[in-house]
């Protein structure tokens, strides 16, 4: 059986409904995983675990506000239950909304604040409970939180989700480090994607050029790919196959790290 086979594995991917995180979800499934989608999205969720299942894996949607901590324990509880365990955690929930700094709206700071650090810190904390030696699920993992290039580069525009989103590789060595010396069994490592047209990405692009960034989104894309060593923008495709890696035994001596996905981009 090859390292990176996750048969008998029970996952979960928060903000699985759409984007990144369906396709995860869907990697995973290939891979072997049984995996809970989990996401405020409940139509688009149930939709996505519905498509998967056709496939022949184990998919079910659960609801998940990653704002919020009694969400999480009913998330993680109803995870437990239905796939009879949990190993892997992806921490894919995130929103950006851009802005120029003279701009700054502080509701969408503090949106951005609850989602991507809160809502990554919440999950860390339900997953060492339940994977941890004792915990309902109990034996040790692998948690995956989804960080973005712009943790890495200054790409105007986007502040705070960037600030945000260096915040998410702290908390994964913190909590890699944590985890390690309370022999937790639980790997943590944080993914940081380059640009994929997603809804997120295409906004993005439509954003900073209404903002007057950039002339139009076509010329913010093509700097972004002008930037990136690989001449492209991501796709789905190559942030669920890394995040794959991370969540299966090939990578595990590999805690801590922060892995670009970005063509070389965020070098
Ligand atoms: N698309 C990109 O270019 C890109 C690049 C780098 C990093 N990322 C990161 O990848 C992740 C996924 O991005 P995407 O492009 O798929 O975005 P998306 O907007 O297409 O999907 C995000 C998903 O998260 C869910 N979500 C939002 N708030 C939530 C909450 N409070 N609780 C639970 N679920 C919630 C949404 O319902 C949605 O299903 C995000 O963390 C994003 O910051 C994306």
């Amino acid at each position: 059986m090859s390292v990176y086979e996750l048969t008998g594995r029970k996952a979960l991917v928060t903000g699985g409904a759409r984007g990144l995180g369906a396709g995860m979800a869907e990697a995973l499934a290939r891979a072997g995983a049984a995996v809970i989608i989990a996401d405020i999205r409940e139509e688009l969720g149930k939709a996505t675990a519905d498509s998967i299942r056709q496939s022949g894996a184990t998919a079910e949607f659960v609801p998940l506000d990653v704002t919020d901590d009694a969400s999480w324990e009913h998330a993680i509880s109803r995870a437990i239950s239905d796939l009879g365990g949990l190993d892997i955690l992806v921490n894919n929930a995130g929103v950006e909304i851009t802005s120029l700094f003279v701009d700054l709206d502080p509701a969408d700071v503090r949106r951005m604040l609850d989602v991507n650090l809160l809502g990554v810190a919440l999950g860390i904390k339900h997953a060492f409970l339940a994977m941890r030696p004792g915990g309902a699920a109990g034996q040790g993992g692998s948690v995956i939180n989804v960080a973005s290039v712009a943790a890495t580069i200054a790409f105007p525009g986007i502040a705070v989700y960037s600030a945000t989103k260096s915040g998410v590789d702290r908390l994964s060595r913190v909590a890699a480090m944590e985890s390690g010396k309370l022999g937790y069994g639980v790997r943590v490592n944080c993914l940081c994607p380059g640009l994929v047209a997603t809804e997120m990405g295409m906004q993005l692009a439509q954003d900073v050029a209404a903002l007057g960034l950039y002339p139009s989104p076509e010329h913010a894309v093509g700097d972004v790919i002008g930037l990136t060593p690989l001449g492209r923008l991501g796709e789905v495709a190559d942030m669920a196959d890394a995040m794959v890696f991370l969540a299966s035994e090939g990578s595990r001596f590999i805690t801590g790290a922060l892995l670009p996905v970005d063509g070389g981009m965020g070098m």
